[in-house]
């Protein structure tokens, strides 16, 4: 059998990598296509290297731009690699415009699309991967599922139940085989910060960070925060981009106890979140990872596509009001008796899940 896996952004590039070991230890063919939608060293390459994945198969080089700009030059290019390889199946990973504009042009080329973390949803239509995930679950012909939310999402938009999977979590496989490298970079030590007495902050959704209210919010967040306890901010481009562009860039820097850093490879970040005493963040993928790692965590969102991190795991929503947040991160810090329990199936088997399936599936083009 052969595959096509899809990268395109930093959070598909842990995903992918435990899939592309499954699907070789399985004998098939998989070939990984890298979009470029991101493409900076510290957004893509070092992941490729940290990751132990080979160099892509086929890079598409696409870059930043606009919604449709960026999804229209995915497909283009895409589409000529499908007809050229004559796959038996394109598989994409979580929510992005990759995502989205890969599974679009397997489908109307008639090849079969896996998504993989199929299901999730906010119910906010007003995030772009919302509505990347309603599509590509829309037309996807297999449906590889991380929570029992997904389970009940697709029923409910009337997916047959023989095309959806509960797997796990291959996000989750990542961490697993990884977390022991992550210690060995004492990350935390290097920046002078104790176990437990940290907090861990990312923030980057274009909802908070594209306007000056998001981001006034977001750095009297930091400040109040930054006043009581070590702050480290691993800075997605965009946010830092826009502190600077509204003029923000000053008042952060006045906070001895903050340490702004770029964008961080996968086991300095895993090796951070790991020892925080709280991360504070609007990422998908970090609600999953601090459940898994029982570390305290406040997603700074009106809501989540991960309910399971919420119900069981160490996750709470907060909306972005700076007093709120920096009083709940204090009562987090110092009650730590609260731990939650990992989620059923996020236990680093999922991408052989996910092989054993597909091998056990008739490929038309298979011999
Ligand atoms: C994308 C995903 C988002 C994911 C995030 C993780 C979509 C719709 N959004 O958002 O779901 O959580 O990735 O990081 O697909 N830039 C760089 N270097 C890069 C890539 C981007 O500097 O390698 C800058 C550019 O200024 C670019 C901006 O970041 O315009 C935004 O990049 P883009 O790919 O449009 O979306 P993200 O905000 O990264």
């Amino acid at each position: 059998m052969k595959i096509i896996s899809v990268v395109g952004a930093r959070p598909n590039f842990m995903k992918v990598a435990p899939l592309h070991r499954a699907f070789e230890a399985a004998g098939f063919e998989s070939l990984i296509v890298h979009t470029g939608q991101h493409y900076d060293e510290k957004m893509s390459d070092v992941f490729f290297r940290q990751l132990g994945m080979p160099e892509p198969d086929r890079y598409l080089g696409i870059g930043s731009g606009s919604h449709a700009e960026q999804t229209s030059r995915v497909m283009i290019a895409f589409e000529e690699v499908v007809l050229e390889e004559k796959p038996d199946c394109v598989l994409v990973v979580g929510d992005v415009n990759s995502t989205l504009a890969c599974s679009l042009v397997a489908t109307k080329l008639h090849i079969p699309v896996v998504h993989v973390e199929a299901g999730l949803r906010s119910g906010d239509r007003r995030m772009p991967e919302e509505i990347n995930r309603i599509v590509t679950d829309s037309i996807s012909d297999y449906l590889f599922v991380t929570e029992e939310s997904g389970i009940v999402n697709l029923r409910r938009e009337g997916v047959p139940d023989e095309r959806v999977f509960m797997v796990g979590n291959v996000m989750i496989d990542s961490l697993v085989s990884f977390i022991d490298k992550a210690r060995e970079t004492n990350t935390p030590a290097g920046l002078g910060l104790e176990k437990g007495a940290y907090v861990l902050m990312t923030m980057h959704r274009p909802s908070t960070v594209d306007s000056n209210e998001g981001l006034e919010k977001l750095v009297a967040t930091v400040e109040q925060i930054g006043a009581r306890y070590p702050v480290v901010f691993p800075m997605h481009p965009r946010t830092r981009a826009n502190i600077k562009k509204f003029g923000l860039a000053g008042r952060l820097s006045e906070l001895p106890m903050l340490q702004i850093l770029d964008p961080l490879g996968y086991l300095e970040f895993l090796g951070l979140m790991d020892a925080a005493g709280i991360v504070v963040t609007d990422s998908g993928g970090i609600q999953e990872e601090t459940t898994w790692l029982r570390v305290p965590c406040i997603t700074l969102r009106e809501n989540t596509e991960r309910p399971v991190t919420v119900e069981m795991g160490t996750n709470e929503l907060m909306d972005l009001e700076p007093e709120r947040v920096a009083a709940r991160v204090v009562e987090r810090m110092t009650s730590p008796g609260e731990k939650g329990t990992t989620p059923p199936l996020w236990d680093g088997h999922a991408a052989a899940r996910i092989a054993e399936t597909l091998g056990s599936l008739r490929w038309k083009n298979a011999a």
